[in-house]
């Protein structure tokens, strides 16, 4: 029986779980997120943390919670944990890939249309009581079929974006480390340099993961390199794009709109991005389905219930602390 601090109510069967199976849970329940020093206060040396990417997990945190075991992400990315150091400390991280898939790659997709049929600006347009009527030119935008579409970043959800890309009707450009023969084959996908992509897609997403490799990797010239009049579309994390240059190139550069579900120093916004009526926002929903949130919850449930048996979890980050113990 272990002890176990989350962070935040989780929706689904999350914590059913861990009840039967005998541990005990205290949850922050609160919708306020908690920040470094208050985790460091309220959670009271528990075996396992369980958190979420707005929590960031120093050395500070591990070093304040001496029976810590498990640092459990409710997430898949885990760049808000100081993983390194939960290493050096023995402290296993997990994280929970695959369960958002399908959601982020359809918001993605949703925020590409959003951006290139300007619905944000349309929904503001009829709200303002500014529909007067049909006209020819209203509201134009810019069509998916036959264009191109540059995917940074080939992994699952890359892959999931591709296909349905490939359903509307788009040639399909990516960029990833190692080439994805099962994409070239499945969805006639090229692989390209990212110069190359910038310069030939008409519409661009990223799904990158966040590390200290991708960070900043789209910066000014590569955006004002982008091929004229190109959709932008971010759904991997902010940070991965310069933002201000982004804001630039919306304004007076070859981007002529974006879809962003990430921002580079959330939760604040880009002021400038904030008033440009190209861009269509969303709130770092990218998961947001009951369906995936629910899941990610077993997932990260199955992660510490089969660690505290002793088991390998199925979704280990530093795996060096399972080959240690
Ligand atoms: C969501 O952004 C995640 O990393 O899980």
């Amino acid at each position: 029986m272990a002890d176990i601090y989350a962070t935040q109510r989780i929706p689904g069967r999350c914590f059913d779980m861990l009840s039967d199976e005998g541990h005990k849970l205290e949850v922050h329940t609160s919708d306020e997120i908690l920040s470094t020093v208050q985790i460091i206060k309220e959670a009271r040396d528990p075996h396992v943390l369980l958190c979420t990417l707005s929590n960031q997990i120093t050395s500070e945190v591990m070093d304040s919670k001496p029976s810590l075991i498990m640092i459990a992400n409710y997430a898949v990315g885990y760049n808000n944990i100081d993983v390194d150091s939960a290493t050096a400390r023995n402290i296993l991280v997990t994280n929970t890939p695959g369960a958002l898939t399908e959601a982020t790659a359809d918001l993605a997709f949703a925020l590409l249309l959003a951006a290139a049929r300007r619905i944000p600006e349309g929904d503001r347009f009829c709200r303002e009581g500014n529909f007067h009527g049909w006209l020819p030119e209203l509201l134009s935008g810019k069509e998916l079929h036959g264009a191109t579409i540059g995917i940074v970043g080939a992994g699952r959800i890359g892959a999931a974006m591709g296909r349905r890309a490939k359903g509307f009707g788009m040639k399909i450009l990516y960029y990833n480390r190692s080439r994805k023969p099962i994409l070239e084959k499945e969805l006639g996908a090229n692989r390209t340099e990212l110069k190359e992509l910038f310069a030939e897609s008409d519409f661009i997403s990223v799904h990158l993961p966040g590390t200290p490799e991708t960070t900043g990797i789209i910066d000014r010239d590569l955006l004002f390199s982008a091929k004229e009049d190109c959709v932008f579309v971010n759904t991997g994390r902010g940070f991965l794009v310069d933002e201000q240059a982004l804001a630039e190139c919306l304004i007076d550069g070859p981007i002529r709109a974006a879809g962003l579900d990430v921002f580079e120093d959330e939760p604040d916004i880009n002021a400038d991005i904030l008033k440009l009526d190209n861009v269509a926002l969303a709130p770092h929903t990218g998961s947001a389905t009951e369906t995936a949130r629910s899941k990610w919850g077993e997932v990260a449930a199955a992660n510490i219930i089969s660690f505290l048996k002793g088991d390998t979890p199925p979704n280990p980050v530093n795996s060096e602390v399972l080959q240690s113990l």
